[in-house]
């Protein structure tokens, strides 16, 4: 799967833009603020049907303007499909080869990962941001976790608001038993979801962070669940879930939110047997971000066998060249589109089959790339 133009127009900085992108390695480069986010975003955007900084997606349209558009050529194998957002005053729209279209479908037709230095507190954040993490790309490869992680939060919100009606009201406790189940047949699903996907996340995200590191230290994931504390089939995942939900019910109620559950896990990321939050340095933190960043494309491609497009925003320049150079072999066989200030340190890793385009108020200009 390759992306192989972008059109834009009253999209953030971009009055109207199309660029036309090489098979491989991308780089756009400019100085601050001139729209290299902008355009890494507008690809998620497309893809994702969200924006990884935006709250709103009204936010994306360009000042003072009323309508906008994106638009991707995307070709699979011999095919070639049409992505379109476009909001004007008929409201939103996306479409697939001008037909109205899911976002499920058109990620699908256009995946992506993304790595931006937002993530690299994927390993020092607190629990919350690691469970995003896993919710967000597990959801793109597995549609059906989406919809199974949507209905657990709807019922832990109606059991939590049961939780609290029943301090009022004690004749609602008849109410419970129905919830609890909901939350254990729905939770447990989660948690094996989970569960298997930790284990390929292990295995990838160790077998990347060895060649970041030259060997050198051992990556190691441990996944946290306060149900259960080993891999186990779905009936006994379930089964433990039933006995915590009741032992934590009376605690549940006092504090008027529910205790026991997959809204509350957390990925423990071990070097060297460690915990990576608590004692890693800050090189270490880095490079094991980026490990588990950089395994969702291993993942992805074992999930649904497309190589997704990778875009790395402004990463690559705060790496030492190991690294760097560590990082551009390991998306080798992807379309990449990566983002710098100063693009001088490209030349030397890849003196051809690069497309170097340069960023500058909202307008984007192939470069031709020299010797
Ligand atoms: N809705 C919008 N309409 C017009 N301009 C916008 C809109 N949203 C953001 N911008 C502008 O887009 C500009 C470029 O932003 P962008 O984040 O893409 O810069 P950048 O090239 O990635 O810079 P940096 O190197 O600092 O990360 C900013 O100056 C911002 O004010
Ligand atoms: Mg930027």
């Amino acid at each position: 799967m390759k992306v192989r133009s972008l059109s834009m127009r009253h999209y953030r900085n971009y009055a109207e833009q199309t660029v036309l992108f090489d098979e491989g390695v991308n780089i756009f480069f400019g100085e601050n603020a001139q729209g290299k986010t902008n355009l890494i975003e507008a690809l998620f955007f497309l893809s994702r049907g969200y924006s990884h900084r935006a709250v709103r997606k009204q936010e994306i349209v360009e000042f003072d303007a009323s309508e906008m558009f994106v638009s991707a050529e995307v070709t699979r194998g011999d095919v070639r499909h049409t992505v379109r957002y476009k909001i004007d005053q008929n409201g939103k729209e996306l479409t697939l080869d001008q037909k109205k279209a899911k976002q499920s479908q058109v990620g699908r037709t256009f995946p992506v990962i993304l790595f931006e230095p937002d993530d690299l507190h994927i390993i020092k954040a607190g629990p919350e941001r690691r469970r995003r993490f896993i919710d967000e790309e597990l959801s793109e490869a597995m549609p059906a976790y989406k919809t199974t992680l949507k209905q657990y939060r709807r019922s832990l919100k109606q059991r939590n608001a049961l939780l609290k009606a029943i301090r009022q009201d004690a004749t609602l406790t008849v109410m419970l038993d129905g919830w609890d189940e909901q939350l254990v047949s729905l939770g447990s699903k989660i948690i094996s979801y989970r569960l298997a996907y930790l284990k390929r996340l292990n295995t990838a995200a160790k077998r990347i962070h060895r060649i970041l590191s030259g060997d050198r230290e051992e990556l190691s994931l441990m996944y946290q669940n306060n149900v259960i504390d080993r891999p186990a089939y779905q009936r006994d995942i379930e089964k433990a879930f039933s006995e915590k939900i009741s032992e934590s019910r009376e605690t549940d109620l006092e504090k008027g939110t529910s205790l026991v559950g997959p809204h509350l896990d957390d990925i423990a990321v071990m070097i060297g047997g460690k915990e990576a939050r608590r004692f890693g340095s800050q090189g270490q933190q880095r490079s094991a971000a980026i490990a588990l960043k950089l395994s969702q494309i291993d993942i992805y491609e074992a999930l649904t066998g497309e190589l997704p497009i990778v875009l790395l925003d402004d990463i690559l320049s705060e790496l030492d060249e190991n690294r760097r150079l560590n990082i551009l072999k390991l998306i080798d066989r992807n379309q990449s589109m990566i983002t710098c200030t100063n693009a001088d340190f490209m030349q030397k890793y890849h003196p051809k089959g690069i497309a170097l385009y340069h960023v500058e108020n909202g307008v984007i200009t192939s470069v031709e790339n020299g010797d």
